[in-house]
Formats: structure tokens, C-alpha cells, sequence
């Protein structure tokens, strides 16, 4: 893939309406999930990304038949056909969400081998919860030299304790247990809207999930999966919330629909506390903001707590905020690596271990920039919409894996941003 960087234009408010798509973690999470049925499934609302694009030729790979459809975001998924259980490193190393195959092939064929993921910027994140999960059904789980080797001759149900709130191990524990014998319990279960989402698909190929969206979550193993209905996925939050903050670093006035207010409380509080005004509907949110901002400080929290993915796009609406703005990065180890980055466009930031300090000066300047990560790469959108002149972003594949058109999205609201191929 030829390197592309991004040409931003700063200073121009962004006006008007935008529909969010469909949810990148939610779609890395269902997709899988696919495999546990017997019936053909269709799956909508999915959005045009490469984490999408991944997890697609990861079920083609495994020899399910798929079709899909990019600008309907409509996927149609025929399982029966799949003749291997192993996922090659190359798609690992394209989309760190791949272990999720680990849990829907060891729960639909008893067997699965998956290359780990490298830790990427924001962490180390190792995957031990999972394993230690799978291992409480009953599964062989050997983690050998960066791959995962996983073999059950039939799972049993189980009470699991994690030990520490995760998005994935929650995942991957629920796609398995969906063909446990019994009933599983996942104690200290995360509570994000993806698994919630996740808990409805699985509702809709016939397994019953109690207690998704609370920290205790039952899943009632079934021998047979079969889909009745199409399922479309939940709109992304992360999304909404980085279009909530461009808006208000602009002092634009948009409105994005498709959205579920409900899943932003922690950012909506915190612009409302910056001084932003924001309107909720039943399916939209409208952000305006005219005048200053006043500085806030956070710290990240899993789900209904300010999440970990808006850390780095709000930290650039922060940096031209009024005051001293503290933010705690409570998830991840290393999260702040934009900030260096933002530096370079006159940011006043001071980084201790978890939390950085950021002092508001009047405007950030353009510069060239470098996207480490895929929410570094949003935030330096969001300073670069805010700068004084052209900022240029590199490493823009990283923003292609989790946002659909985002330069679209944005110029369609007077956003002025262009890529150069290299
Ligand atoms: C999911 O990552 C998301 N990715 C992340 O979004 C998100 O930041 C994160 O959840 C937190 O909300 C997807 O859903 C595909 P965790 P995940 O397991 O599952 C530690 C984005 O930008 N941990 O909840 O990897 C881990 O190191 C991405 O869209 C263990 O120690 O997050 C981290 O410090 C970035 N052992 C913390 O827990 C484990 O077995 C939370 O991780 C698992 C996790």
C-alpha cells in the first residue's frame, strides 16, 4: 500500500449534519461470531474499514463464504463451507482483533491456532485473561512462540472471575461459551456498548446472553447456533464522540445522526464543563460551541467512565483550552505518545507516567505530524482542523483502520483536508 499523508487546512468551522457508521469494535466482535452459526447470516451497518476488510478475508481464509457489500455495509456469511481453523500471521498483523477467532472456532469446531497480535503503541496488552478464560471451559490453551494453539474436545460451562476489566477477554470468553455444555458466568465483565451489542447478536442466532451491559454476564450454551434474522450493529461511539469533538474544537455547529446519545454521557459532560453546548435527541446529538473553552481534567475509565479511545482526540481540544487540563490515562500504559507529537504545533504539555498536563495557549500552528496509533491519528486531525495553516499528518493507514471516509465526513461539514499519495 503506497504511504499517503493528509493535508489539513486549519481554522474552518465545521456546519451542519453527519451520520456516524456502524462501530468498529462492535463489527471485529460480530463478524467471528458469524462462524457459530449453522444458518447463513447476515450482518448490517458494518462500516467501510480496514479492520472490517481484515476480519472479512479472515473468514474467506478459513474457507466461509462471504458477501459483501462496502457501500451498503451489508455482509452475507455461510460458515458451513469452512474447512481450516488456523488464521495466518499476516492478517494477525493487520488487525490485532483477530484473537477473537480464538473463541468462535474453538466453540464451533473444537480447535483454533492464532498468531498473537504484537503490542502496539498505547501497551503491552497481553492477552493472559482470555486464556485464562478458555482454559476455564476446559479448552487446551498453549501460547507458543506468538501463536495461540487452542484445542477442546468439548466445553463445559463455568464461573470465570477476570481479574482485571477487558473488552477482548469478555469477548472471546462469550463467543466460546455460546457452545459450552451449561451455563457460564463472567464475573467482573466489561460493560461496553460493543458487548452489549455482541450479547444481542448472539440473541439473534438463537443463544441466550443474561446480564450484558451489567458487570456479571450468563451465557447459556446451546448445541446448535442458527440465525433467524439479520442483525445491523450498533453505531460507533468513538466515532460520534471524535465528530463531537471536532465540532467543538471549530466552534462549529453540527449535528450527527445515527448516534446513541446515551453511550457519550462522559464526553457530553465534560464539553458541557468546557463550556460547549450539547443537544440530545433520541438518534442525534448537536454540538455547538461559540466562545472559549474553559480547561477539565479526567481520567479514563472503562465503560460508563470517560473511555480510553477519546483520551488523545480530546487532549487536542484541550490544548487551546483556557487554564491548566489534567488528564489520567488509567487503561492503557503508553497513550500520550500523540502529545509529543502535538508539541510540534506549539502545545504546552507535560507528561508524568499516567498523566499529562496540558496548559491552553491561544491557537496550535500547523506542522508535519505523525499518526503512532489509530485514535493519535483522529487526534491530530482534530489539531490540525484547529491549527493555523496546513498541517500535514503521516502514517494515515493507521486513521483508515477504524474511521469510514473520515476526510469525507469532515469536508462535507467545510472541513478543508486532502491526502497526497507518496
Ligand atoms: C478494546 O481493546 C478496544 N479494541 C480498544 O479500542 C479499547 O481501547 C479497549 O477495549 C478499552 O476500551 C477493540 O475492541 C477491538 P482491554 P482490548 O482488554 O480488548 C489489559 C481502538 O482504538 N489486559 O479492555 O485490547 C490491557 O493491557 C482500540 O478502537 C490484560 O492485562 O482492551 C489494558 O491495559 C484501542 N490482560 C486493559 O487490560 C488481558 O488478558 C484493558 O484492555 C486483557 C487486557
Amino acid at each position: 500500500m503506497a504511504a499517503e499523508r493528509m493535508l489539513i487546512s486549519g481554522g474552518h468551522r465545521l456546519e451542519g449534519v453527519v451520520h456516524v457508521s456502524g462501530g468498529k469494535n462492535t463489527a471485529v466482535a460480530i463478524i467471528p461470531a458469524t462462524i457459530l452459526s449453522e444458518a447463513p447470516c447476515i450482518v448490517e451497518n458494518l462500516p467501510d474499514i480496514e479492520d472490517v476488510h481484515v476480519s472479512i478475508e479472515t473468514l474467506k481464509h478459513l474457507g466461509a463464504q462471504v458477501d459483501w457489500d462496502p457501500a451498503l455495509g451489508t455482509m452475507r456469511v455461510d460458515a458451513s463451507t469452512i474447512c481450516r481453523t488456523d488464521v495466518p500471521l499476516e492478517l494477525c498483523r493487520r488487525m490485532r482483533a483477530s484473537y477473537y477467532y480464538i473463541g468462535a472456532l474453538l466453540a464451533r469446531f473444537g480447535e483454533a491456532t492464532v498468531p498473537l497480535p504484537g503490542g502496539c503503541d498505547i501497551g503491552r496488552r497481553p492477552i493472559d485473561q482470555h486464556i485464562k478464560g478458555l482454559r476455564a471451559l476446559g479448552a487446551e490453551v498453549d501460547n507458543h512462540a506468538g501463536t495461540v494453539f487452542a484445542r477442546a474436545n468439548g466445553l463445559i460451562g463455568s464461573d470465570i472471575f477476570m481479574d482485571m476489566v477487558t473488552v477482548g477477554g469478555t469477548v472471546n470468553v462469550m463467543l466460546a461459551a455460546t457452545r459450552a455444555r451449561g451455563v457460564t458466568t463472567i464475573y467482573n465483565a466489561a460493560k461496553e456498548p460493543h458487548i452489549v451489542d455482541l450479547a444481542n447478536f448472539l440473541g439473534s442466532i438463537g443463544c441466550r446472553v443474561k446480564g450484558a451491559g451489567t458487570d456479571v454476564i450468563r451465557i447459556y450454551g446451546a448445541e446448535k447456533l442458527a440465525a433467524r434474522r439479520s442483525y445491523a450493529v450498533i453505531p460507533d461511539q468513538i466515532e460520534t464522540g471524535t465528530l463531537m469533538i471536532a465540532a467543538a474544537a471549530t466552534h462549529g455547529d453540527v449535528t450527527i445522526t445515527g448516534c446513541i446519545p446515551t453511550h457519550m454521557e462522559a464526553l457530553t459532560a465534560k464539553l458541557l464543563e468546557m463550556g460547549a453546548r450539547v443537544e440530545e435527541r433520541d438518534d442525534a446529538i448537536r454540538v455547538r460551541s461559540l466562545g472559549a473553552h474553559r480547561g477539565v481534567s479526567f481520567k479514563t475509565q472503562v465503560y460508563p467512565g470517560f473511555p480510553t479511545d477519546l483520551q488523545q482526540p480530546m487532549s487536542a481540544l484541550l490544548c487551546t483550552a483556557m487554564g491548566t487540563s489534567t488528564i489520567v490515562e488509567n487503561i492503557f500504559e503508553s497513550r500520550f505518545r500523540h502529545l509529543y507529537e502535538m508539541e510540534r504545533m506549539g502545545a504546552n504539555v507535560r507528561i508524568y507516567e499516567q498523566t499529562a498536563v496540558i496548559q491552553g495557549i491561544p491557537q496550535l500552528h500547523a506542522a508535519a505530524v505523525e499518526a503512532s496509533d489509530l485514535r493519535a491519528g483522529a487526534a491530530l486531525v482534530i489539531a490540525g482542523l484547529m491549527a493555523q495553516g496546513t498541517t500535514e499528518i503521516y502514517n494515515t493507514h493507521f486513521i483508515d483502520r477504524g474511521y469510514e471516509h473520515l476526510e469525507e465526513k469532515l469536508n462535507s461539514l467545510g472541513a478543508k483536508i486532502s491526502r497526497i499519495r507518496e
